[in-house]
Parts: C-alpha cells; sequence; structure tokens
C-alpha cells in the first residue's frame, strides 16, 4: 500500500469542490484514511512548501493557501498512488491540464489551481506526518 497527501486547496472549498474531489479519487478506487477541514497559517506553509520559499510566487501561494480552509487528505491505495493522484490531478497550470483532470476540468489560473498531491513518496511521507502527527500509520 502507499499513502499520499492531498489538500483541496481554499478555491475548491469556497467554491464546493470537496464532494467532487473526494470522488475522484474514490471512484478510483483510492481510500481516505483521514480528513480535515483546516485553516493553515504562514509557518505550516512554509514548511509544507519549503522548496518554493525563495520563489517569486511564494507570497501569493501562502497568501492564497491561508486565506480561507483547506480540506485535509490522507488518501491510500496500492503501489503508485502517489503518481496516480498526480495523474488525476492534471498539470501545475490548469490551462495546459488535459480535461479529465481535476485542474484541466475545473481550473483557469496557475495559483489558484485547486488540489495539491504530493510528488514523491518521500514527500508523502513528510506531508502526511507534518498535517497528521498524531496518526500511527504503518503504511
Ligand atoms: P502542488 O505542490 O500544490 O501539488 O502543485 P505542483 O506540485 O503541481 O506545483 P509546484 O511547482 O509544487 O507549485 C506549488 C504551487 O505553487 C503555485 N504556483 N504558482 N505563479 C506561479 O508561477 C506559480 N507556480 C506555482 C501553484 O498553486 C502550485 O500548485
Ligand atoms: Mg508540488
Amino acid at each position: 500500500m502507499e499513502k499520499t497527501l492531498v489538500i483541496c486547496k481554499p478555491d475548491a472549498v469556497e467554491r464546493g469542490l470537496v464532494g467532487e474531489i473526494i470522488g475522484r479519487l474514490e471512484r478510483k478506487g483510492l481510500a481516505i484514511l483521514a480528513s480535515e477541514l483546516r485553516l493553515l497559517d504562514a509557518e505550516q506553509l512554509e514548511r509544507h512548501y519549503f522548496e518554493h520559499t525563495e520563489k517569486p510566487f511564494f507570497g501569493d501561494l501562502v497568501a492564497f493557501m491561508s486565506r480561507s480552509p483547506v480540506m485535509l487528505l490522507l488518501v491510500v491505495g496500492p503501489e503508485g498512488t502517489v503518481s496516480v493522484v498526480r495523474t488525476l490531478m492534471g498539470s501545475t497550470d490548469p490551462c495546459q491540464a488535459s480535461p479529465g483532470t481535476i485542474r484541466g476540468d475545473f481550473g483557469l489560473t496557475v495559483t489558484e489551481n485547486l488540489v495539491h498531491g504530493s510528488d514523491s513518496v518521500e514527500s508523502a511521507q513528510r506531508e502526511a506526518h507534518l498535517f497528521f502527527p498524531d496518526l500511527e500509520l504503518e503504511i
């Protein structure tokens, strides 16, 4: 089994798309291990997006991600789940994302692109621990 962290970003929650996103994950065959609606602060976002702190878009990213609650989802499935979720999400820029993907179907701007998914098994471990530190996970 393999787990990954999905975040329905503030735009997805504000637009009422959380059910749509969870539905797509479930219909694919993945399971939700844990979920929580949570308002993230700048410190948590600096830890989560540490690789982007020096990028020119980082200020906009933190302002966007902390403006209203996100829905955190710990998702589990077979080996390859991290990659499967990235495929379901689509390219970072929703204007480039294929139809049929979450970003391709619902997004138009690169910052407000609806959803986050861990980009590797190592990132998934780190992010799961960051957002759900009390869960004792064996996967
Ligand atoms: P994520 O980490 O949220 O799953 O997205 P990703 O891997 O597809 O893209 P990444 O390069 O990690 O970028 C993280 C998030 O930062 C925002 N972004 N804005 N204005 C820009 O040029 C720009 N580039 C990235 C997006 O919200 C992106 O998902
Ligand atoms: Mg990323």
